[in-house]
């Protein structure tokens, strides 16, 4: 089918109802692209702070935008108004074509929003941001695997353009279609991966990332010289440390510790990360991991 995102809408109308779960980096991207891209957004996080915060990020984001000239006032302002705040998760669910959470990698954690939104968004497809978790098994746990999918965005979602999507063994081919228009209306390019541990992008980013550590611990070279190696010698935009910084420390350990248990040795975290982790410095978002942020 040509379209399923909102097969009964008449032309010229909004293209849906996303509710976004999870108000941290990557949630606020995603809210950020949906709503440039037609879509009315409901942005929801347990922390009600972070909720305002994000909202707040956002319109800066788009008036950035704007003063590059990459994006009108006035469609600055369309993105504005579609974009609600949501003070419960019912609320933001509520009548929702597509339900994506961003919440951290925590598999009960994701199972529980989830399970929540099942009978205030019956139809809804139930998109997970997971970096490396099970699909199969969140929407087994949940109850409605055909509606569990991954919608694996990038950081920064505004300006990445992939999309990763994954399918569990038992998601329909409508959720895949519907998963699949909406990336289209998101301006971004798929790619569909079969449910496995870290898909096919984390899989490969986080042990160069973790290799990288490795090199750091054994005083191979500083963190700016392993960064330049990849930068200038292997054209990478970004070198793996920056890179780790920009993502969150607490991130990639996280999806290293699955992927070590699913997968095995390679991806042992390295002491290192650990001990930056539980010191707080996770990256961009504290001010400080591998390089001083301002
Ligand atoms: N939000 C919105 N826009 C942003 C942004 C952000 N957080 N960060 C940068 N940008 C924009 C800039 O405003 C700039 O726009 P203009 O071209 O219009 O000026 C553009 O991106 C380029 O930025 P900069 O000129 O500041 O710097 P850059 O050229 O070094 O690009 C970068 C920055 C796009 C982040 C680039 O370094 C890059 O592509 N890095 C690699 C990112 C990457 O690999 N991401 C994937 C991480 S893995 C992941 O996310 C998955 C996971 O599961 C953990």
């Amino acid at each position: 089918p040509d379209s399923l995102v909102s097969p009964t809408l008449p032309a010229g109308a909004l293209p849906g109802i996303v509710a976004v779960l999870g108000a941290g980096t990557m949630g606020q991207g995603i809210a950020q692209v949906a709503a440039q891209n037609g879509y009315r957004v409901r942005i929801y996080d347990a922390a009600a702070s972070r909720t305002h915060e994000a909202r707040t990020n956002i319109v800066a984001q788009l008036e950035k935008l704007v003063t590059k000239g990459k994006l009108t006032a006035s469609a600055r302002e369309r993105a504005v108004e579609c974009l609600t705040i949501a003070t419960n998760l019912r609320e933001a669910c509520a009548g929702c074509n597509v339900v994506i959470e961003a919440a951290p990698e925590d598999m009960a954690l994701k199972v529980a929003l989830f399970r929540e939104v099942l009978d205030v968004a019956p139809n809804a497809l139930l998109g997970s941001n997971t970096s490396s978790l099970s699909l199969t098994e969140l929407g087994a746990k949940v109850g409605a695997p055909e509606r569990v999918i991954g919608l694996h965005f990038f950081n920064p979602p505004p300006v990445m353009e992939l999309l990763e999507i994954v399918r569990g063994i038992a998601t329909s081919d409508e959720t895949l279609a519907h998963a699949l228009d909406l990336a289209k209306h998101l301006g971004k390019t798929p790619i569909v991966v079969r449910d496995s541990p870290g898909f096919a992008t984390s899989r490969l980013g986080v042990l160069l990332g973790a290799e990288a550590i490795r090199m750091l611990e054994t005083g191979v070279a500083s963190a700016a010289d392993i960064d330049r190696g990849m930068e200038l010698g292997y054209r990478h935009p970004m070198g793996p440390l920056k890179l780790t910084d920009l993502v969150g420390l607490d991130v990639r350990l996280a999806i290293l510790e699955h992927l070590h248990k699913e997968l095995g040795e390679q991806f042992r975290p390295p002491a290192l990360l650990r001990t930056m982790v539980r010191a707080g410095k996770l990256g961009k978002k504290t001010g400080e991991g591998f390089y001083v942020w301002q």
